[in-house]
């Protein structure tokens, strides 16, 4: 008999590749998602299959999926700062109550359970780079608390039910992750790059482009993903890609890829935003045997082949 798989998030970028994943390694996938980021588009190619079900609901209320399961992914959030910041309250909800709803599943079905939590757990770090054991640095009452402050309940709630209910629970520290899939407008630096660059507009980078940021690719993460949630390791375990570069050379690169003479424009930087970004991966490859293996040239080759066909030339 097939694992089965609940997953939340499952229409928006990362959940989609990750059905497609569990899927292809001959499990079968409940996948939830109320489509507040996400499109049915990206689970398209899944439709018909009998090892997979698209529920439509808000993992915040009742979820609608029966039978028991192995393996409970809560992928469900806003996740770009656009929509997390046009979003404060229905935020802080998919870190609470949608986490709690999940965790209370994987508790009654003795399920494995794994949360997507994120590196603005560390905030505008002053550690660098970011190690699990750093415990960040955060504006708990700015603009992006919304965020990081509902990752942050998240991972606590997670480790509360592991302690109180033995529920075998890991928590993922994603870093920055680009691929197919990607929502086009949801003002996230790789699509926002693409698309302005394919219309042949200038590239709009905030501040000085100074700010350094790494780039992980999709299938690699899901990777990591994958092995996390069978490990043994409760703490959460940092998955990205150490390969930093300045947000203007990051910009530089997509230039010269996309063969174009685009130029640069420079906006003022947004409230918070953290100036570097680098995950220390050590304890990845130590306990999971994890390490990205996709360069960015393929990788952005990869995405622009698909932001090609949405972006009209
Ligand atoms: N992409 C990244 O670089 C990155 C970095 C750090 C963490 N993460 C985390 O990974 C997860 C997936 O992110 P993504 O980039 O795929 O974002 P995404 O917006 O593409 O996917 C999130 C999905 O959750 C769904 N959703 C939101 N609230 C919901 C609710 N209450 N009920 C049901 N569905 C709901 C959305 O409709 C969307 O399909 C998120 O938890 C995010 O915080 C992503």
């Amino acid at each position: 008999m097939s694992v089965r798989h609940l997953v939340s998030g499952a229409a928006g970028f990362i959940g989609s590749h990750l059905c497609d994943r569990l899927l292809r390694d001959g499990h079968s996938v409940v996948a939830l998602d109320n489509l507040i980021t996400g499109s049915r588009r990206n689970l398209a190619h899944l439709e018909g299959r009998t090892d997979f079900q698209f529920v439509e609901c808000d993992v915040t209320g009742k979820i609608a999926a029966d039978g028991k399961f192995d393996h409970v992914w809560h992928l469900a959030s806003l996740a770009s700062p656009k929509e997390y910041l046009a979003h404060p309250l229905e935020t802080l909800e998919s870190g609470s109550t949608a986490t709690r709803n999940m965790l209370e599943i994987a508790r009654r079905d003795g399920a494995r359970f794994l949360v997507t939590s994120t590196s603005e757990c560390y905030g505008d770090p002053l550690e660098h780079p970011q190690v699990e054991t750093y415990w960040g640095h955060v504006n708990p009452v700015g603009m992006r608390s919304c965020y990081d402050e509902s990752k942050r309940y998240a991972e606590a709630l997670t480790m509360a039910f592991h302690r109180t209910h033995g529920v075998r629970t890991n928590i993922a520290r994603i870093f920055n992750t680009y691929g197919p899939r990607m929502a086009l407008n949801d003002g996230r630096v790789v699509p926002a790059f693409l698309d302005q660059a394919l219309r042949g507009e200038p590239l709009t980078i905030f501040g000085d482009g100074s700010q350094t940021r790494s780039f992980c690719y999709v299938a690699d993460l899901v990777d990591g993903l994958m092995k996390l949630s069978t490990s043994e390791e409760r703490l959460p375990v940092n998955l990205g890609n150490p390969a930093e570069l300045t947000i203007l050379q990051f910009a530089e690169r997509i230039r010269d890829l996309m063969g174009s003479k685009l130029e640069i424009k420079f906006e003022p930087l947004p409230e918070d935003d953290p100036k570097k970004r680098r995950p220390d991966i050590s304890k990845a490859k130590r306990v999971l045997g994890w390490e990205p293996k996709v360069s960015l040239e393929d990788g952005l080759k990869e995405t622009i082949t698909y932001f090609r066909e949405l972006v009209p030339a």
